[in-house]
């Protein structure tokens, strides 16, 4: 699948250019694309993204018997991964991951935006107990400001994870830079880089709120 790395916004930058996922992308964007479709997209490219944030999992070779045969045959090694969904929009990308991964443990954050300070407040978390031993992919569709997905980093640091990836569907130029800042060995995955925020942290051109079109909330 081929990919762009761009360095200029953000040290660990890989946007996912398969022309499968840019055209089910812009179909998410569509204005009227119904809940049920933007749902299925989501979790189609999500796999898409799954495939490629795995693409170097190590292997080892283990003995099994083919019905002809004993060989020894490529399998991934060690502990696999865990999915960390930002709530509550990244149900909706974790949910495509687990159809290509199966095993992986699944942890949940929830942030919200204190209206004060506007820094993002921890109200849930709930990780596997193994999570530190693990490759962790913390998703969310949307890297808009970059202080939920570094609070979230943050989070799980605490935890012991020193492994950990971040994929989105779209990111902000801002929140690419507050991520760099604060987590520049976590290596961002993403289907495209929109032109900028608009005066309500909202990603533009976009697709506007992500859960409320995973969720019909609105
Ligand atoms: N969250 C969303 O769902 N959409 C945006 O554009 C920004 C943050």
């Amino acid at each position: 699948m081929a990919m762009d790395r761009d360095g200029a916004m953000h040290p660990r930058l890989t946007v996912l250019t398969h022309p499968l996922v840019q055209h089910k992308l812009t179909i998410m964007r569509r204005r009227e694309t119904s809940t049920g479709e933007f749902r299925a997209l989501a979790r189609e490219v999500s796999l898409l993204m799954a495939y490629e944030l795995t693409r170097d999992l190590p292997i080892q070779n283990v003995p099994i018997d083919t019905p002809l045969e004993p060989m020894m045959a490529p399998a991934i090694a060690g502990k696999k991964l865990c999915i960390v969904s930002i709530l509550r929009a990244g149900d909706g990308i974790a949910a495509g991951m687990l159809d290509l991964v199966p095993s992986a443990r699944v942890g949940h954050v929830g942030l919200y935006r204190d209206p004060v300070t506007h820094r993002p407040v921890e109200y849930y978390l709930k990780l596997p107990e193994d999570v530190a031993e693990r490759l962790v992919i913390v998703v969310d569709p949307m890297l808009a400001t970059g202080h939920s997905a570094a609070a979230a980093l943050d989070r799980l640091r605490r935890a012991g994870c020193t492994n950990m990836r971040f994929a989105c569907l779209l990111a902000a130029p801002e929140g690419l830079k507050v991520l760099g800042e604060a987590h520049p060995d976590v290596e961002v995955f993403t289907c495209a880089v929109d032109r900028a925020l608009d005066e309500h942290a909202y990603i533009r051109p976009g697709l506007g709120d992500a859960g409320d079109r995973l969720f019909g909330t609105k």
